[in-house]
């Protein structure tokens, strides 16, 4: 069964990138309309819709409308890459279960917004990259795969950073096939 794949962003894209040069995405949204990853979608000749929460009388009004787009493009999986909001109950209601995520560190450790940076500062000497369901919680859904990540001893949290931004790449893309998804 072909599976019809969403994904969330809200800055720079480049997982959506990688995901969208593997796998077949019926469309991006991104919550900020000046997102960089609406450029990488038009490059790529991906669909795009772009909406910002502050438009609307409420975040269920918001959710309403994403989940206007989900039903018209008939998605079975969203995958969240850098979308920087919490899923509120509307949407969680409608597609629980079928919402996954990738977070910058690996969890349980370090959740939040500032995985990479967090880790740094706590001076872990391995830190990693999940992807796991999104529940109603921040970061604490059920776990589906999970990789380690050194910190190297010449590390900058630059390059430590970009060493985390490869892998979540790569995971993200072996999920993706893992949950049978088909690539191009
Ligand atoms: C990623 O590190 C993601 O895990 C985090 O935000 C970053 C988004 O990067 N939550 P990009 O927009 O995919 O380049």
């Amino acid at each position: 069964m072909t599976k019809n794949l969403a994904v969330f962003a809200s800055g720079q894209g480049s997982n959506f990138q990688e995901i969208a040069e593997q796998f077949p995405v019926s469309f991006l949204f991104t919550d900020k309309r000046q997102a960089y990853a609406l450029k990488r979608a038009a490059k790529l000749g991906v669909q795009y819709y772009s909406f910002e929460l502050n438009e609307f009388s409420s975040k269920v009004a918001y959710e309403e409308a994403i989940i206007a787009l989900l039903e018209k493009h008939d998605i079975d999986l969203i995958c969240l890459a850098g979308y920087m909001k919490i899923v509120g109950p509307a949407l969680l209601q409608a597609y629980e279960g079928r919402i996954i995520n990738i977070h910058p560190a690996y969890l349980p450790e370090f959740p939040g917004a500032h995985g990479i940076k967090d880790a740094w500062q706590a001076g872990v000497e391995t830190s990693g990259v999940t992807v796991h369901w999104v529940d109603r919680g921040i970061d604490t859904g059920q776990i589906i795969k999970q990789v380690r990540v050194p910190r190297l001893k010449d590390d900058t949290l630059e390059s430590f950073e970009a060493r985390i931004h490869a892998a979540e790449r790569k995971l993200y893309a072996e999920v993706l096939r893992e949950l049978g998804l088909k690539s191009k």
